[in-house]
């Protein structure tokens, strides 16, 4: 691996990197790897197992990357499960480099350290880069037990022939620098579709004040949209969820609660000029009290009570026509019960959205509440496309999947 550094693919620019790094000589070169990582913009976390740390010593990769090193199951501040929160922060993890024993352990499914804890907990691709003895490297059991990590979806970077460590010429020499990051940017290339885009959804069923402790709401309960938040955020989107629900917490998601139309409106105004998507999966209110009363309505006060309704205006037809939307790819929702894809085309058009998902609100086993969905999604420019019944979160990843060749890039 040369000093001078290589080139980062620029889709490990910005990302956040976990480098495994075991107990072998070429534990050194990763230091450079870390260093120039950290360098093009990547946020570079490094856990070691404890033989590794007799090659190099963790403040070497401190420095480098900016960050505390783990070198156990437990973190220096005492918290527990820094595997799993390593394994669900990274975007891609690195094992490198990896040794006939660590491999062997990865096979198995072990988690004894922190470098193998951490694999199992890995959400995001997993990169592993063996480097040992050409003899080690030629035995049938570390063969197999690759076969074992390739066949569950890990890649596995080769390692390079030429001058080992023991002074044989052969292969098991750790490849360069470029491969590693080649791998890492192959890995993260179709995952990370969204990475560098911004997305707004709205989620939940707005509330609309009849008086202090009432409101006008309706069943939606977010669900759908936050489906959508996750799965954008999954896919590298910086996503901003404006929502009435509330939800839990997910990496890369910025929950911006509401309750009415109104502040509904207002915090998509807040970026929209920023916003590469805007998706409109909130249920918004079509009327809302004109005077909602500024005390508790009592019995008593009254035999009937009657509420005036005024129309509220429709958010994203609105947002539609204010400067910066022409460049946000607008999609909407229409929950219809019969008709179901001619009513939607009308509504994309009357809103001016770019596409529209339908789905039928007379089902009782899709939609409100469930954990499921189906429907159709129009595009403006005429194309449709099917969505048989899949639960939200895959729905949300199809619609994104129909939505991204759409985007300018
Ligand atoms: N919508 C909006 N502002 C509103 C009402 C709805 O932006 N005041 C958006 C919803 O978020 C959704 C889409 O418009 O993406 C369709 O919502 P829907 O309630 O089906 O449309 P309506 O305009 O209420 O149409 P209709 O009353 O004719 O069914």
């Amino acid at each position: 691996m040369p000093l001078d550094p290589t080139p980062v693919p620029d889709e490990l620019k910005g990302l956040r990197i976990a480098l495994l790094v075991a107990g072998g000589i070429a534990a050194y070169k990763i230091v450079d790897l870390a260093s120039a990582l950290t360098q093009a913009g990547a946020e570079v976390r490094v856990a070691m197992t404890g033989s590794a740390t007799r090659f190099v010593g963790p403040p070497t990769f401190q420095g480098v990357t900016g960050n505390p090193v783990l070198t156990g199951l437990w973190a220096a501040d005492g918290a527990p499960e820094p595997h799993v929160y390593l394994g669900d922060w990274a975007q891609v993890t690195l094992l490198a480099p990896a040794t006939a024993n660590v491999i062997s352990s990865v096979a198995k499914g072990q988690a004894d350290d922190i470098v193998t804890a951490t694999l199992l907990a890995a959400r995001g691709p997993v990169v592993v880069a063996p480097a040992m003895n050409d003899a080690m490297w030629s035995k049938p059991a570390v063969q197999e037990n690759l076969g074992a990590l390739r066949s569950r979806g890990i890649v596995v970077v080769e390692p390079e022939s030429g001058h080992l460590a023991s002074g044989h010429v052969g292969t098991g020499r750790l490849a360069g620098a470029a491969a590693l990051m080649k791998a890492m940017a192959d890995a993260v290339r179709s995952r990370y579709d969204l990475a560098g885009r911004r997305v707004v959804v709205t989620a939940g069923g707005t509330r609309e004040p009849i008086d202090p402790v009432r409101f006008i709401g309706n069943y939606s309960s977010g669900k759908m949209g936050f489906a959508i938040a996750a799965a954008a955020a999954d896919r590298g989107a910086r996503v901003t969820l404006v929502s009435t629900a509330s939800h839990p917490n997910h990496r890369g998601i910025e929950v911006r609660r509401v309750e009415t139309a109104e502040e509904m409106l207002r915090e998509l105004r807040r970026d929209l000029a920023g916003t590469d998507v805007l998706v409109m999966a909130a249920a918004v209110a079509d009327f809302r009290p004109a005077r909602p009363a500024d005390h508790k309505i009592r019995r008593e006060e009254t035999q009937h009570l009657t509420l005036e309704l005024e129309q509220i205006q429709d958010l994203v037809a609105s947002l539609g026509k204010e400067t910066g939307a022409d460049r946000v790819f607008r999609v909407g929702f229409a929950a219809e019960g019969s008709d179901l894809a001619a009513k939607a085309a009308e509504k994309m058009k009357r809103k001016g959205l770019h596409a529209i998902v339908a789905n039928d609100i007379s089902r009782k086993d899709i939609a409100f509440g469930s954990e499921y969905n189906e429907g159709v999604m129009l595009f403006a420019d005429g194309t449709r496309e099917e969505l048989p019944r899949m639960t939200k979160r895959e729905m949300a990843d199809r619609i994104l999947d129909l939505v991204r060749p759409h985007l300018e890039s």
